[in-house]
């Protein structure tokens, strides 16, 4: 299989076919997923909750996400690979392109940073020096000590305005690929419609260019209770090759996210 370039993930979004896109953190599973026929592979920092045991996202270092982005890179044969920028890591544009630099080194193609307007300056700097850029918008875990938990984002009619704005501004600013978090599936159609680069959803509705999940969630072997976006594609499956297979079909099909992984407005 040809690599997966940003080229093909643009036209995917234009042409209506989704986007199937999961985390991992080592090359077994980045070999695996490639097999499956995902087509991008995240890096996320979701490893300090997965990986390392911690409560959130925020004791993850520029270092650790390069370790395990070499060791997704390695295994992989043609999945684009975008790896997280973790807290603190982008604090200004200098440090961003030395932290974004890092990860590129380590094999990713894309960087991924949380947040909409207030890092317009660190997203055209990296883009002008030829870092790809994906933005996050939605829930920002990064963020839960100001925010007080993970909690649906964009519900009033202003908070959904003002991300419609925000992810028109990461667009403009160049980047090239948006994740939604956690926001009404209504509003992940808004915005997957008013752009013209590609969304990838986790509980931001079926309408968007593609899905993502954390791996080890859609496997159903996390521990606690999922969030609601999740789905366990290892019930019914015999494997967890099978189960991931089943993930990009149902991606790929639009029978995931069903109603019941989403949010209202
Ligand atoms: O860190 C992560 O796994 C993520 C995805 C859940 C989007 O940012
Ligand atoms: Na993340």
């Amino acid at each position: 299989d040809k690599p997966i370039t940003i080229t093909k993930l643009l036209s995917m979004h234009t042409e209506g076919e989704k986007i199937a896109m999961l985390t991992a953190y080592d090359s077994t599973m980045s070999a695996l997923l490639n097999r499956c026929g995902v087509e991008t592979i995240l890096i996320g920092d979701s490893l300090g909750n997965v990986v390392q045991g911690h409560s959130s996202t925020t004791p993850v270092t520029v270092e650790q996400v390069a370790y395990h982005t070499e060791c997704v890179a390695r295994a992989n044969s043609h999945a684009f690979i975008i790896a997280d920028l973790p807290f603190a890591s982008y604090g200004d544009p200098v440090q961003a392109l030395d932290s974004a630099a890092q990860l590129m080194r380590a094999g990713a193609d894309m960087v991924k940073l949380e947040g909409g307007d207030w890092q317009i300056e660190i997203i055209q700097y990296l883009v002008e020096r030829s870092v790809p850029v994906c933005a996050h918008l939605g829930l920002l875990p990064q963020s839960v000590h100001v925010l007080g938990g993970y909690k649906v984002q964009g519900k009033s009619n202003d908070a959904a305005t003002l991300m419609r704005e925000q992810a028109f501004a990461c667009q403009e600013a160049g980047a090239q690929m948006l994740v939604l978090e956690a926001i009404p599936s209504s509003l992940g159609k808004q915005i997957t419609k008013s752009l013209a680069i590609p969304t990838i959803g986790i509980g931001a509705g079926p309408d968007c260019s593609g899905q993502v999940l954390v791996l080890q969630d859609m496997l159903g072997i996390s521990p606690g209770k999922p969030p609601k976006f999740v789905k366990n594609f290892v019930d019914g499956h015999a494997s967890i090759e099978a189960a991931i297979k089943a993930y990009v079909r149902e991606v790929k099909t639009g029978k995931f996210p069903g109603p019941e992984h989403g949010f209202a407005g």
